[in-house]
């Protein structure tokens, strides 16, 4: 959460920052600030709102300056409003920061500045850790660099942090424990972001920097330290990411881009891996561990938000074609329990971003224990992925739309090649249902092209049910964590309540809630529990609730006891949920639209959620 830049160079700073946070803007959008330093003189420009306000705001003000750092705010300490955005100013007026993460002890370092006679202007964690860095310097009369040095030893929690210093007029000093930091290197320039997209204009080479690090950079130098102050060598590497992955393409937005991306991303994450023809899956991260993912006592899936939903599809998947145990669990709660893992567990890690606070802390926690960690993540890179011991990406492209679209069905892909894999090598599924499987997940590209085809019918759907106060998602077996995904999605981009429940479940309590106003979406495919679910569709019916039904194409009873029906094409059961919920996206997304939300940016939610 929160997304800072920062630049170094021979160019005008303050086009590039403000450049860089729009495309951060996703992390965080409740108020921005730029700190740019022209000839010593530093000057702080922040507001309340989205980074078009800032920019607003900006016109007329002189932003001469060749070093400068930005900030796009998702708030922790202190509500949105001008004097919690950031950067901060240290009282000195000297020193100007910005921060990603949370200071944990900030109130007990906020009582010993007090005591020295510190007062301060915000309500934030981050104002305190820079008095602190300030009341260090001071006192050992000792470089920023130092100073900062010495604060970060004594604070907890997650960081990222850029600094700069009126005396010091072309250095940059930042700092990460926690969330993201990437470097890029320029001809005689820097970039920092908290990820690469607003550096991938300019170059291709980054740095990214690991916890307990210190960077030290100048337009013509970058010093990377350890909180040891010993050098480390930087490592670069080269982006493998277009400009264009990153922009709308002519769509309204980055969601409806992203769903519609999904045929070609679903492509990508196959494309190399799986061969139908040859009926081969190879993928390196499963290949290289085969034999411990074979002999697996039992899989830990641990994810949050839609990541964990694909986690709930993959524990089916895998339970179905591998027989091995498979538990689901919210990073959230594994990371504060005290969870058995054994040894022949293997844990399995979803997660777009690869830098979601709960699930990285989790991750540490169960490697420190001991456990096997494979990574199921979309951001290359990212801390998840350098965290696993092993892994696959889900190749799905920058994922911008707050709303997990493009990177879902990713991970659906890549669960189900692993579950494949290591079925067809245990032996437990036969060589007849493997190859077909496969057939089925070749061809789900295509299939998911012909959805999109119809989207308009979820347009016209969308508009009936729009004033809607609350929304019912139900499904059985494949389709229960879509049924799940539908209503997150829902309640993300439109702020309709919506619950998922397993359809039968659904007798069990919410069903008091229907009534004629009640829209009920159910996820009803051609599956084993088809018979099932129609049963649930008439249980809904005799209550006048309104039914929205996701069917096979050809399904002649759904239609009869829906409302408005969507057909999809026909897939084995184990695929289908790839397929399921590619309407559900659309139909949030247009509801969303329609209500006038932003959907790219609902309020209070950010991307990637860098805070436990
Ligand atoms: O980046 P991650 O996959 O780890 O993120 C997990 C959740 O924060 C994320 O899926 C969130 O629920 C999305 N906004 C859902 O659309």
């Amino acid at each position: 959460m929160c997304g800072i830049v920062g630049y170094t160079g021979p160019k005008q700073a303050y086009p590039i920052v403000l450049k860089g946070l729009k495309r951060l803007e996703y992390r965080g959008y409740d108020s921005s600030g730029v700190a740019l330093m022209n000839d010593g003189k530093l000057s702080v420009y922040k507001k309340k709102g989205k980074v078009a306000e800032l920019e607003d705001y900006m016109i007329g003000k002189d932003v001469s300056a060749h070093i400068g750092i930005g900030h796009t705010r998702w708030a922790t300490h202190g509500e949105p409003s001008d004097r919690n955005a950031h950067p901060h100013t240290s009282a000195n007026g000297r020193f100007a920061m910005i921060h990603n993460g949370i200071i944990e002890n900030y109130a007990q370092i906020k009582n010993e500045l007090t005591n020295k006679g510190y007062s301060f202007t915000s309500d934030t964690d981050t104002e305190v850790l820079l008095n602190f860095i300030e009341n260090i310097q001071q006192h050992n009369d000792c470089s920023l660099e130092e100073a900062l040095r010495i604060a970060l030893k004594r604070v907890t929690g997650a960081y990222c942090i850029l600094l700069v210093d009126s005396e010091d007029p072309e250095t940059i000093i930042a700092a990460r424990k926690g969330s993201p930091l990437v470097i890029g290197v320029g001809k005689g320039e820097h970039f920092l972001a908290s990820d690469a997209s607003p550096i991938i204009e300019y170059t291709k080479e980054v740095v990214y920097v690991n916890d307990y690090e210190l960077a030290i950079v100048k337009p013509n130098e970058l010093i990377l330290k350890n909180l040891g102050n010993e050098k480390i060598t930087p490592f670069i590497t080269k982006l493998d990411m277009e400009l264009a992955a990153i922009e709308k393409g002519g769509y309204d937005h980055f969601m409806l881009k992203e769903i519609f991306e999904q045929p070609s991303t679903i492509f990508d994450c196959l494309r190399g891996r799986l061969d139908a023809v040859s009926g081969t899956i190879t993928m390196a991260g499963i290949d290289q561990h085969i034999e411990q993912l074979k002999a697996a006592n039992r899989i830990l899936i641990i994810a949050c938000g839609t990541s964990w939903h694909a986690a709930l599809v993959a524990e089916y998947v895998i339970e179905e074609l591998c027989r091995i145990p498979v538990e689901v669990e919210y990073a959230s709660e594994f990371r504060y329990r005290n969870p058995i893992v054994n040894k022949g567990d293997v844990i399995i890690a979803i997660s777009q971003s690869g830098e979601t606070a709960d699930t990285l802390v989790a991750l540490e926690k169960a490697k420190e224990n001991g456990a096997f960690i494979f990574g199921v993540v979309n951001a290359v890179g990212s801390s998840i992925a350098r965290i696993s011991h092993a892994g696959a990406y889900t190749h799905a492209g920058p994922e911008i739309g707050v709303a997990s679209t493009k990177a879902f069905t990713g991970q659906l892909a890549v669960l189900t090649m692993m579950a494949l894999s290591i079925a067809i090598q245990k032996g437990s599924i036969t060589q007849e249902r493997y190859q077909q499987l496969l057939t089925e997940l070749q061809d789900v590209p295509e299939k998911v092209d012909a959805i999109l085809k119809n989207a308009d019918e979820l347009k016209v759907i969308a508009e009936v049910y729009k004033d809607a106060s609350d929304f019912l998602f139900l499904g059985r077996g494949y389709n229960f964590p879509i049924a799940l995904e539908g209503a997150l999605k829902l309640k993300e981009i439109s702020y309709i309540h919506a619950e998922g429940y397993p359809a039968a479940e659904m007798k069990h309590g919410p069903i008091a809630l229907v009534d004629e106003n009640l829209p009920v979406v159910f996820i009803a495919t051609k599956d084993s529990y088809h018979e099932k679910i129609i049963s649930n569709m008439q249980e809904i019916k005799a209550r006048k609730g309104k039914i929205i039904s996701i069917i096979t194409e050809g399904d002649e009873v759904s239609p009869g006891l829906s409302n408005h029906v969507f057909s999809i094409p026909p897939a084995d059961e184990l695929i289908a949920p790839i397929l399921s919920v590619i309407p559900l996206q659309l139909l949030s997304y247009y509801t969303g639209v329609l209500k006038g939300i932003d959907v790219d940016k609902p309020r209070n939610l950010a991307k990637s959620v860098t805070v436990e």
